[in-house]
């Protein structure tokens, strides 16, 4: 069995091709980005419109196999922007209707989760799942992946892509404060905003607009954004570990290819006896592969009607987990 899946929840329109071994054959990407100012979701939709076609075909050239070898087709059915949702869909479906095969439309989010564990042999992880939109700690407990911590307002890419914004960068924003950081080790104080398992950025996010207007240094700003924020989401995933009883740490999603985030989990892990698991890179930002996954993951539900619509606001406990992974 080989599955073909679409990603296309925000800025990046993602195929990938897996077996229903768990073998990657491709995984192929493009994402809209900007010089300056943020992702607009219509333009968005118009860059995965014109790459859509092209996508396609790259993956399967990659994967070296002819149209006919595939067996499956997903895609993501939200959370995420519905202009750019829309886009994956029809392309799946079309696809899914020419070549006469079943159509599964997956979550993003537990898409994330489940090609961590495949990839990283992690069994029964909490998911640290920091993007641009979600920002949110995961655990299964009772046939559902639930939801023990999140954000409060933004997700913690978001907030870092703003920040980044009203530096005067453009969209992706997190790597750039991320190299900033690391020319700066003086921590300027920042609120450190935690309840429970759940954070908020908005309040920081004023504040340090405010320290930008008071000619503080970019640098510094970054260090200690990152230094604050950072431990904010370890401070969460720590609880939620002591409080689920489980022992690895599973990171996901773009936010997670930071390498100070990587290593305050490390250092958190390593303290209790726990283990974190981090994927490469290319499968931690938006990716085609983790739709391709959960597809076969889910394949007892897929269908040929070609009717599934797309899901802008689910949410990652909706799902009943009725696969074995
Ligand atoms: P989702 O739909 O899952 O909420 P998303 O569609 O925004 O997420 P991802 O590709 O998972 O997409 O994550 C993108 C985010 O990751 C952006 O906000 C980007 O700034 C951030 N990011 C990427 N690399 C880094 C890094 N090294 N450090 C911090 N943030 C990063
Ligand atoms: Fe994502």
């Amino acid at each position: 069995m080989i599955c073909l899946g679409i990603e296309s929840t925000a800025h990046t329109f993602g195929v990938g091709i897996i077996t229903e071994k768990g073998k990657i054959l491709a995984n192929v990407k493009s994402a809209y980005t900007t010089k300056e100012g943020g992702i607009h979701p219509s333009l968005a939709r118009d860059h995965h419109e014109e790459v859509a076609e092209s996508i396609i075909q790259q993956a399967i050239q990659q994967a070296n196999i002819k149209e006919q070898d595939i067996n499956l087709i997903s895609f993501s059915q939200g959370p995420g922007l519905s202009p750019c949702l829309v886009v994956g869909k029809e392309h799946a479906r079309d696809l899914a209707k020419r070549l006469k095969l079943p159509l599964v439309g997956v979550n993003h989010c537990i898409a994330h989760l489940e090609i961590g564990k495949l990839l990283t042999k992690a069994k029964d992880p909490v998911l640290l799942y920091a993007s641009g939109a979600n920002t949110q700690i995961i655990a299964y407990d009772n046939k559902k992946y639930r939801v023990f911590g999140e954000t409060l307002d933004n997700g913690i890419g978001n907030f870092l892509d703003r920040v980044a914004r009203n530096m005067g960068f453009g969209f992706p924003g997190g790597p750039k404060i991320a190299a900033l950081a690391k020319k700066s080790k003086k921590y300027i104080e920042l609120p450190y905003i935690i309840k429970g398992m759940d954070v908020s950025f908005g309040g920081i996010q004023t504040n340090i607009q405010q320290k930008l207007k008071n000619g503080f240094k970019k640098e510094d700003l970054a260090f200690s954004i990152q230094e604050t924020v950072f431990a904010m989401l370890v401070e969460a995933s720590e609880r939620a570990m002591a409080h689920t009883a489980k022992r690895e740490l599973l990171l996901g999603g773009g936010v997670a290819c930071n390498e100070r985030l990587q290593e305050m989990c490390d250092i958190m892990c390593k303290e209790r006896k726990a283990k974190s698991y981090v994927p490469e890179n290319q499968f931690l930002t938006d990716n085609g592969l983790m739709i391709a996954w959960q597809g076969i993951l889910q394949q007892k539900q897929a269908t040929k009607t070609y009717k599934q619509d797309i899901r802008p606001r689910e949410r990652t406990d909706d799902i009943e987990v009725s696969w074995k992974s």
